[in-house]
């Protein structure tokens, strides 16, 4: 996490570099801050907390100068105040960082030996204080910088200002993206296309392991071992435009509300919706001859590959292995070239989902990309590339992408089955018709359950602890549900197995527990209900979220019973999953929590 941009320019830069930081906020709002040379003397602004703050600090301060760096945090080592907050700056050198500096303490321990003074606690000033070690010892900016990398371990990318030399910016990728992009008679860098969309669609992506020193006109890109290496020039297709929240309060709630509409965009690229047929993959993804299937993700996105997992396994008969990514990567799995992969990431830069993928990879296997940024470093490396095409998501929270990644893992058990010949081709006409009517049907609930959500909410959020349960694909949305409301109202909520309240949880519900049980009327239904008696036994709070048919056969007396329509069972994950982010959203609304940027998280996290 932590956004990082750049500009070596013709004209001022400051208020360029913090319109870029806005487009990268969502990386980290931890702290913000601009450094500059103007009339050769390094400059800084920097503030605690949102962009905001620097912005109005600039008001007060404005930084002059036509070459710049600009940073936003997501704090790692260190609180987030303003001394913590970068760019970090010693004996004329600006430095900011994105990443873990993992060897910070070794290196700091040896520079304070030599009569360094460090001012921070973050891993990240080291960097600053290794340059000018360097440079002390008589070596140029570049010379400094080569073996300075030399020293570093870890996960990192850099953008460094040299008072003395101001007419260029360093900068350096082992781990996290850097893309530089190419104006004319001007040169930027940003950690992602879409800072830079503004300003220019015409980026070079550095490569892992590349540095390189950038002019106004030029940018000279090094391997590390300090060889000149070219990398392509693409045209980008990000876009400049301004994601706005519309009408809405904030851009969860409206990411919720248009669902509908992005999902039927989404299902349009993989069905045939005419003929109600799933696309054929198999020129992408050989899952017709696949011996097994990998998935690996981290939140939101894992929750949404194991529901995938019932479908793969119900469906195309594929076994799954499917685990957190930051386990997945130092398992050390046995894992056959023979198993076809598939990793989900809505930023396409999750920096533990990106390292299984390499993992995979290096064992031969086939890897798949299920993202929504087609242009991000996940999508760059694998082999095959299946976007959600959910658009930005500008919450933290994850919704539409969440709904989106699993809409289009749906289409792929299908098509997974349909190549394995493990579903007919009536079988998989129905599958493919409940989906093609599923953006209708949560237009429709959208509609209808919006007041019961409000009221409900405004009961759970004097709650200090909710359960959630469900079963079979309902046991990751229990999960999910939690995550929500954990994530953006900060009431301590766990999802579970309904199975497995006896094995523990169950120790914990009395009349203050509220237990929001999901339970649509399929095979699993009456196992469930079960798990309800049980809790309604202990005086529990159930809140049940069932079907029509589920509500017709169900007769216990529950705090509340949330109604959807009776769906087919492929659907009912997506479709339910509509309650469980109105839910959290209406209780951190009627909480007064910051919806979109709830403390501690960040939207992208590229460090492990
Ligand atoms: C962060 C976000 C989550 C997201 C997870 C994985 O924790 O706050 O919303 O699910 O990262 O991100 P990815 O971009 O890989 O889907």
């Amino acid at each position: 996490m932590c956004g990082i941009v750049g500009i070596v320019g013709r004209h001022p830069v400051s208020q360029r570099l913090l319109e870029a930081l806005e487009r990268l906020e969502y990386r980290g709002y931890d702290s913000a801050g601009i450094a500059t040379i103007s009339e050769g003397t390094l400059e800084r602004c920097r503030a605690q907390g949102k962009l905001v703050n620097l912005e109005m600090r600039l008001e007060r301060q404005p930084l002059n100068g036509m070459i710049g760096i600009g940073h936003t945090r997501w704090a790692t080592h260190g609180a987030p105040t303003e001394r913590n907050a970068h760019p970090h700056i010693v004996d004329g050198i600006a430095v900011v960082h994105n990443g873990i500096i993992e060897n910070f303490a070794e290196l700091k321990a040896e520079l304070e030996a030599t009569g360094a003074d460090f001012e921070t606690s973050t891993d990240s000033e080291v960097v600053a204080h290794l340059l000018a070690k360097f440079c002390r010892e008589g070596m140029s900016g570049q010379e400094a910088m080569h073996a300075m990398l030399k020293r570093l371990r870890g996960a990192f990318s850099l953008a460094i200002l040299l008072q003395n030399e101001p007419s260029t910016i360093m900068v350096a990728r082992y781990g996290p993206p850097l893309v530089v992009g190419h104006g004319d008679g001007e040169m930027f860098l940003g950690s992602d296309a879409i800072a830079l969309a503004p300003l220019t669609n015409e980026v070079t992506y550095l490569v892992d392991g590349d540095w390189a020193v950038i002019s106004k006109t030029d940018i000279r890109i090094f391997d590390s071992e300090g060889n000149v290496v070219t990398r392509s020039r693409c045209t980008s297709m990000a876009s400049a435009d301004r994601v706005t929240k519309g009408d809405y309060e904030h851009f969860m709630e409206k990411e919720i509300y248009e669902q509908p509409e992005v999902i039927a965009h989404a299902l349009a690229h993989y069905l045939d919706i005419a003929d109600h047929r799933a696309a054929s993959l198999s020129t992408r993804m050989d899952f017709a001859n696949a011996s097994s299937l990998v998935i690996s993700a981290c939140g939101t996105a894992y929750l949404a590959g194991l529901i995938g997992k019932y479908w793969f396994e119900r469906y195309a008969r594929l076994s799954v292995e499917i685990d957190v990514a930051s386990e997945f990567r130092y398992r050390d799995i046995p894992l056959s070239a023979h198993a076809a992969a598939l990793f989900i990431s809505q930023s396409g830069e999750t920096a533990d989902t990106l390292a299984s993928m390499r993992y995979c990879k290096a064992h031969g296997l086939k890897v798949g990309a299920v993202v929504n940024t087609s242009e991000s470093t996940i999508a760059r490396e694998a082999d095959a590339i299946f976007p959600i095409l959910a658009g930005p998501e500008i919450g933290v929270a994850s919704t539409k992408a969440f709904t989106c990644q699993l809409a289009v893992l749906a289409t792929l058990a299908i098509s997974a089955g349909k190549a394995r010949g493990t579903i007919t081709e009536e079988e998989e006409r129905q599958l493919v018709k409940s989906l093609v009517e599923m953006p209708r049907v949560m237009r429709q609930v959208l509609r209808n359950i919006r007041p019961k959500m409000q009221l409900l909410s405004q009961e759970l959020s004097g709650f200090p602890h909710v359960l959630y349960l469900g079963r079979g694909t309902s046991f990751p949305l229990a999960m999910e549900g939690a995550l929500k409301l954990k994530e953006i109202s900060y009431i301590h909520a766990e999802g579970y197995a309904a199975g497995e309240l006896k094995h523990g949880p169950i120790a914990l519900v009395d009349k203050n527990m509220p237990v929001i049980i999901i339970a649509p009327h399929d095979r699993f239904f009456d196992k469930t209900v079960s798990n309800m008696q049980e809790v309604a036994a202990r005086g529990g709070r159930v809140i049940l979220l069932t079907d029509e048919s589920g509500a017709a056969s169900c007769n216990l007396d529950t705090m509340h019973t949330i109604v959807l329509p009776d769906v087919e069972e492929i659907i009912a994950p997506i479709i339910f999953s509509l309650p469980l982010q109105l839910l959290a959203y209406y209780v951190a609304v009627t909480k007064g929590t910051d919806v979109d940027q709830p403390r501690n998280l960040a939207k992208s996290v590229t460090v492990e």
